[in-house]
């Protein structure tokens, strides 16, 4: 709790990402980690194995960029720092491990940005959605570009919002949040299809919520309906082991990963 606090008291954030709750999820998060620490290891080991082999497949190592850096908990950032001249790590929120971390390189940076184009609409700040991705992605020297579990995460806040009726509504306060989700979603992919450079893309699928026997009681697509294709590598990822949410039942992710997910 406390340390909760100081992360939340020392994490710099531009307004936007305080005002709508980026800054307070990403300490959340690392909340969960530590507390998850033993059921999250092989998820972030099998997160880490497919980033290493599209490293390993990469030609081009001038410039990596990492959308969804966040606490650089699956982002093997030592392996990305020997192998690029220069690593970009984009998020709407860099906490402190990930800022810590970087520090002992002179050639990564960090980058603030909203990855899912809602942020500005929810700040009434602009008509419609406007999914992009930064210049850097579409640079000539990008070698390589990775999305690093952030895709199921891009519509949670937006929803939400749209969910609870909160203001500014603007046009799509009519929307359904299905469609809503489904279009951030879309809007993300569009935009990786879009790139020249090979991406790297892990994102969780969907969530069971299990009981003791293994019996399923409830199923979500985190994707709001959207196919991937098949992955190289998938798991499971215990999000939330017996007694994170509930005494008898654990949250479950299925995990996608695609070394270079156009191919
Ligand atoms: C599950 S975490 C990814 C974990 C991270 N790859 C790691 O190695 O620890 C999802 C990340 O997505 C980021 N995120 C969520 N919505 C975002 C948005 N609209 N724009 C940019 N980043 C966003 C969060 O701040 C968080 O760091």
């Amino acid at each position: 709790m406390l340390l909760d606090l100081f992360h939340l008291l020392t994490t710099p954030a531009p307004h936007p990402q305080r005002r709508l709750g980026y800054r307070r999820d990403s300490i959340w998060l690392m909340s969960r980690a530590r507390r998850c620490r033993q059921a999250w290891a092989p998820h972030l080991g099998a997160s880490q194995a497919v980033i290493r082999a599209a490293i390993a497949a990469t030609e081009r190592r001038d410039t990596v960029v990492v959308l969804g850096s966040g606490p650089l908990a699956d982002v093997p950032l030592d392996d990305l720092a020997r192998a690029f001249r220069r690593v970009v790590l984009v998020d709407a929120v860099h906490p402190r491990p990930a800022r810590r971390a970087m520090r002992a390189y002179s050639h990564v940076e960090a980058l603030t940005a909203d990855l899912s184009g809602a942020m500005a609409l929810m700040m009434g700040e602009a008509a419609d959605l406007d999914p992009r991705l930064p210049p850097v992605c579409a640079e000539p020297s990008t070698g390589l570009v990775i999305s690093a579990n952030l895709l199921s995460q891009l519509p949670i806040r937006p929803v939400a919002r749209l969910e609870a009726g909160r203001r500014p509504l603007g046009p799509w306060g009519a929307e359904d949040g299905d469609a809503f989700g489904r279009r951030i979603v879309e809007g993300h992919l569009e935009a990786l299809a879009g790139l020249a450079a090979p991406v790297c893309l892990l994102t969780d699928l969907d969530e069971r919520e299990e009981d003791r026997h293994g019996r399923v009681h409830e199923r979500h697509d985190l994707l709001y309906g959207v196919r991937l294709g098949r992955p190289e590598r998938a798991w499971d990822w215990e999000l939330a082991p017996f007694g994170e949410i509930a005494r008898d039942r654990r949250l479950i992710h299925r995990v996608a990963g695609f070394c270079d997910w156009r191919r």
